[in-house]
C-alpha cells in the first residue's frame, strides 16, 4: 500500500505536522524549526505494520487482553494499524475517522461493537492538540481502553528526567511489581515500562534542566512511561540501534483501568503538547 500522509501548518508560528492516515499517526511535528517526534529510522510506512514512532492512538485495548471482548485483538489494538479517513482539513487542523467500515475482517470479527472514532490534530502555535472522541453507536455498552503512544524525540536520554509522577504508586512492567515513585525528577535509566494511575499533575518532560514539553490531559488520568533502552535490538522496525538515547514514551492513557461506554454516549481523550524550548 502506497503511503497516505498529508501536513499541516501553522503559519503564524512556521509550526508544523505530517500525518499518516495509516494508524492516524502523527509522524512529525516541527516547533521553531525543531522535530519533537521520534521516528525509528525503520518504522514501516507502507501499511503493514503500526508506524514506530510518531504518536500512534492505542484503542481499543492497551497491551494484550488475555481474556474478554479484546482478547482477539493484537497488542494496542486496531486503531494504529488500519487507514483511517480524513473528515475534514485546514490548513492548520485535520479530523481522521475510523468505522467499522474501515476494518479489517479479523479486527471486526474479533470486535464486534459498532463505534465512531474521530481524531483531531490541531496546531497553534508552540502547541499540538490531539483529541480522540469515541462515540458508542451500538445498541450494547461496550468497555475500552485508549492511550495516545507518544514517542517525543530528545536530544540524550541522560539529560532527560519526568517531572509529576512524585508519590505514585506504579506498575512497573519490567519487574512485575508495585512501586511506590519517590523522586519529582523520574529518569530512564535503564529498560523503563511503567503504568503511573491517576496522575494529578500536570507532566512536564525536563531537558539539562529546562522544561522541554508540557503535557496537559482530559480524559486520560494515567501515563505510561516507555524506553526500550538496548532491548530496541529485538525489534525489527527500531534504527538506529542507539536510537533509545533519542526517545522517550510519555504515554497519556487510560489504561489503568476498562471504561464502559454506554450505547449512544462519547467519551473524549485529549492531550495538549506545549514545545517549552
Ligand atoms: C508501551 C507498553 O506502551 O508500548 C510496552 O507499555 C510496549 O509494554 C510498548 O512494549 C511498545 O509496544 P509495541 O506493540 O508498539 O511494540
Amino acid at each position: 500500500m502506497e503511503m497516505k500522509a498529508f501536513s499541516l501548518v501553522d503559519e503564524s508560528s512556521g509550526s508544523k505536522a505530517r500525518i499518516s492516515q495509516f494508524g492516524a499517526t502523527v509522524i512529525s511535528w516541527t516547533v521553531r524549526g525543531k522535530e519533537r517526534l521520534f521516528l525509528s529510522e525503520k518504522a514501516i510506512l507502507d501499511g503493514s505494520k503500526a508506524i514506530r514512532g510518531g504518536i500512534p492512538p492505542v484503542f481499543p485495548v492497551f497491551g494484550k487482553a488475555t481474556s474478554g471482548p479484546c482478547a482477539d485483538l493484537p497488542q494496542h489494538g486496531f486503531a494504529r494499524n488500519h487507514l483511517w479517513t480524513v473528515k475534514h482539513k485546514d490548513t492548520s487542523s485535520a479530523t481522521l475517522r475510523l468505522t467499522p467500515t474501515e476494518l479489517s475482517k479479523e479486527a471486526r470479527n474479533a470486535w464486534s461493537y459498532d463505534f465512531e472514532l474521530l481524531y483531531t490534530v490541531t496546531l497553534e502555535g508552540s502547541k499540538l492538540t490531539t483529541r480522540l472522541e469515541v462515540h458508542n453507536r451500538d445498541t450494547r455498552d461496550f468497555e475500552f481502553q485508549t492511550l495516545l503512544h507518544t514517542y517525543f524525540r530528545v536530544n540524550s536520554i541522560a539529560d532527560v528526567h519526568v517531572e509529576g509522577l512524585n508519590g505514585i504508586m506504579y506498575k512497573d512492567k519490567v519487574s512485575s511489581s508495585e512501586i511506590t515513585e519517590r523522586s519529582e525528577q523520574v529518569m530512564c535509566t535503564s529498560e523503563t515500562d511503567r503504568v503511573y494511575p491517576r496522575v494529578k499533575d500536570t507532566v512536564r518532560i525536563h531537558e539539562k534542566s529546562q522544561v522541554s514539553i508540557e503535557i496537559q490531559r482530559e480524559g486520560l488520568e494515567d501515563i505510561v512511561l516507555w524506553n526500550p533502552w538496548t532491548g530496541c535490538e529485538k525489534m525489527g522496525d527500531f534504527a538506529p540501534a542507539d536510537g533509545y538515547k533519542n526517545m522517550v514514551c510519555v504515554e497519556a492513557g487510560a489504561v489503568s483501568k476498562w471504561h464502559t461506554l454506554s450505547a449512544g454516549k462519547q467519551y473524549v481523550a485529549q492531550q495538549v503538547l506545549a514545545a517549552r524550548l
